[in-house]
């Protein structure tokens, strides 16, 4: 590209990009009950809905509440009418929590995404078969991987994907981890984890354990496999990358790292407003992605802006649509919670 004339030229969205079909489903769930309840009160979500900050505040502005600990839930109580059903997020919770709201007399409604529940189930079934889960993650904090470690904490050792090891000292190297019998492993995953990453850690994990078992249904969800192969098809035809994700979206942090690693230069921002002149210097196509929590509004901003800014700019939407949709739950009075 060098010695040609300057400015962008070209921008590649990548398709598919933005909101997965979890995500739709638990902001519809909250949106939609957020006004069916609002004659009672209103409504309280456990855990950010999805990790991104424009979802979490249109929800506020609607009255919806966002809770780390269900502690909070009392002195809410005390300021407002609240409607006495609580949502969990799409990243799904430990089940102790699910009992914990069951008991204080809350309605459930579970938003959980059913990829995220899929893993869930599968660390009950091997963990009661007396195996030692290896769950492959990226932080020990990520909401997904505090979920499905409470599946079965006695028998779960958390492993750092390959790439993050030293990031965080409550994840295991892969290369030196170990359990109490080598015989009776199996490997589980975060559902958005980098997919190369992912196969390289399980690579690791297999040579080291050579009984592991690795479920015939991978854990890494249909979402963040087709975002990054997005990624990987436009990355020849760009000079940069420009990522809209939060910092907190595990998916879209591995998009940023999978776009620096194919151009050297991707970006992240929240919003068009956090675009820097200086990121386009000398680029004559750029490439757009944003996380599977990311709103297409913040796109189609970030577009016009560069619209506004290069006359002439060449818009290509490149890549595969997907059809995926998940029925959203339905209210599960505290009984039936605590029936299981
Ligand atoms: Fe589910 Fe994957 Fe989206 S686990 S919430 S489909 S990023």
């Amino acid at each position: 590209m060098e010695g040609m004339e300057r400015g962008l030229k070209r921008l590649y969205l990548a398709r598919p990009r933005g909101f997965c079909a979890g995500v739709v489903m638990a902001i519809q769930t909250v949106e939609r009950w957020a006004e069916a309840l609002k004659p009672q009160g209103e409504l309280v979500v456990y855990h950010e809905i999805v990790h991104n900050r424009a979802v979490v505040e249109r929800l506020r502005a609607k009255g919806v509440h966002f809770v780390e600990d269900l502690s909070e839930i009392d002195s809410l109580r005390r300021e407002k009418p609240l409607a006495g059903t609580l949502v969990f997020s799409a990243h799904g919770h430990p089940p102790a929590v699910r009992r914990q709201a069951a008991e204080m007399g809350l309605n459930i409604l579970d938003a959980t995404c059913p990829l995220v529940t899929k893993v869930h189930i599968e660390a009950r079934r091997y963990a009661q078969e007396g195996y030692w889960i290896l769950l492959v993650g990226d932080s020990a904090d990520h909401q997904e991987v505090k979920g499905t470690y409470g599946e079965a904490p006695e028998r779960t050792i958390l492993v750092a994907v390959h790439t993050h090891v030293g990031k965080d000292p409550r994840l295991a190297d892969p290369h030196t981890v170990e359990v109490l019998d080598p015989e009776r492993v199996v490997v589980l995953t975060q559902t958005t984890l980098s997919v190369e990453d992912t196969l390289k850690t399980i690579e690791i994990l297999k040579a080291r354990f050579p009984k592991l078992v690795v479920p015939r249904r991978k854990d890494l969800c249909y979402a963040t496999q087709n975002r990054q192969e997005a990624v990987r098809r436009i990355a020849p035809h760009v000079d940069l990358f420009l990522v809209l994700t939060s910092p907190h979206s595990s998916n879209g942090m591995r998009l940023l790292e999978l776009a620096q690693s194919l151009t050297g230069r991707a970006y992240r921002l929240e919003s068009a407003r956090d675009l820097q002149e200086e990121w386009l210097q000398g680029a004559e196509s750029a490439g757009i992605t944003s996380a599977a929590s990311t709103p297409e509004d913040l796109v189609q901003e970030l577009v016009e802006l560069l619209r506004a800014k290069y006359p002439g700019l060449e818009v290509i939407e490149e890549g595969e649509e997907e059809d995926i949709a998940f029925r959203e739950p339905r209210v599960l009075s505290p009984a039936e919670v605590l029936q299981g």
